[in-house]
């Protein structure tokens, strides 16, 4: 019998297969099936363990990353973040992903902006974007979903830790760590420079002013073994 990991691999090949290339189209039941499997996943099924979570809390990097499977059209990781840490706002570009927490407590925050498929956000370049409400989600919560046009961009904050997510991104990040020129979907990082005063309800999307900046110097990663089962 598969794993929940594995059906999970398997459905996310399925979702997103020939997304890289050009005139994808996404069956929106394939993303609603992939959806339901995601939020079953425990980190007992990534073996993301009390061990695992002791050690993210007890090292230098803020956060760690554990890499489960990349090709073409998919980027499956567990990210770990330290207690109080938080992860920068960043692009997706032309991506859909799905974010599970599956352990400790996250408050995510997300704008919509609206990027031409293809173009390349240069650094020092302004966005104007739609800040949604803050969201907090932890283990029992279900998968939060992001396309090109979105929820695009996020930060995440962990609120409670170590806190641990497992990501699926489609298609994946594209950077070439030489000359971003190159990259066809580089990760950005931005910072919020302006918001907009606003007499609107509670919970409404603000309007705010995005700064593209380089990636904030205190913020790194490190990598750890996969240890959960195999994807064959
Ligand atoms: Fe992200």
């Amino acid at each position: 019998m598969s794993s929940k990991i594995e059906s999970l691999w398997r459905q996310a090949m399925k979702t997103f297969a020939g997304h890289r290339g050009s005139g994808f189209k996404l069956c929106q039941k394939n993303l609603e099936k992939l959806r339901l499997l995601m939020n079953e996943i425990t980190s007992d099924d990534v073996k993301v363990d009390k061990k695992v979570l002791e050690y993210v809390e007890n090292q230098r990097a803020p956060m760690c990353v554990i890499d489960i499977f990349e090709n073409q059209d998919i980027t499956i990781a567990i990210f770990l973040l330290k207690h109080g840490v938080t992860l920068p706002m960043h692009d997706h570009p032309g991506m859909h992903g799905l974010l599970k927490v599956i352990n400790g407590t996250v408050k995510i925050d997300s704008v919509t902006t609206q990027i031409p498929q293809g173009r390349v956000i240069q650094l020092d370049e302004e966005l104007t974007a739609l800040r949604h409400a803050s969201q907090i989600v932890q283990a029992n919560d279900p998968a939060c979903v992001l396309t090109p046009h979105d929820h695009n961009f996020h930060e995440i904050s962990c609120l409670k830790g170590p806190a641990a997510f497992l990501d699926i991104l489609s298609p994946p990040y594209d950077v070439d760590l030489d000359e971003r020129q190159r990259s066809i979907r580089p990760c950005t990082f931005f910072r919020q420079i302006a918001q907009e005063q606003t007499n609107g309800p509670e919970g409404a999307p603000v309007k705010v002013r995005l700064l593209a900046v380089v990636q904030p110097p205190l913020f790194y990663s490190t990598n750890l073994k996969y240890l959960g089962p195999p994807l064959r």
